[in-house]
């Protein structure tokens, strides 16, 4: 399953995301906001991020104004390595080398086409382990320092 979260900066671009999951037959869940009314962003930050660290969820997306909050808020998290995407090619590489479990976008910032394919590509790749293994557990070890 995938989690799903925005702030009311992001929620056109969430429910645009919802859809083309639908569409792909994927299986989700939204854990917010609902309404277009202002909130605070790390509250679903944080609610996504959760998701997956319990393993509820495989995966997360973030959708704030810029995808920039979303994405400081979900890396304070433990277990969490979230990356705030803007094209294709780095939605793809943050899944096969860094082995991201959440991306963020920013509805303020990318259009809805180019973030479906952004949505697209980190779904449909898959961490290459090998050299990046360390790499990783280089990079989650400093959350025991
Ligand atoms: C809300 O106005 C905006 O600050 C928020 O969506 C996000 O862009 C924060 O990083």
């Amino acid at each position: 399953m995938i989690a799903i979260g925005s702030d009311h900066g992001g929620i056109n671009l969430k429910n645009i995301i919802k859809d083309f999951l639908d569409k792909k037959g994927l299986s989700y869940k939204d854990f917010g906001t609902y309404s277009a009314e202002s909130c605070d962003y790390p509250d679903f930050a944080k609610a996504v991020c959760t998701s997956v660290v319990s393993g509820e969820s495989e995966k997360g997306i973030l959708v704030c104004g810029t995808g920039i909050g979303m994405s400081m808020a979900a890396n304070k998290i433990k277990g969490i390595r979230a990356a705030h995407v803007t094209d294709t090619y780095s939605a793809r590489m943050t899944k096969e080398h860094n082995d991201a479990n959440v991306i963020c976008l920013g509805e303020r910032i990318t259009g809805c086409d180019l973030a479906l394919e952004i949505v697209n590509a980190y779904l449909e790749a898959s961490f290459q382990g090998g050299r990046h293994e360390g790499r990783v557990k280089k990079v989650m070890a400093f959350e025991e320092e």
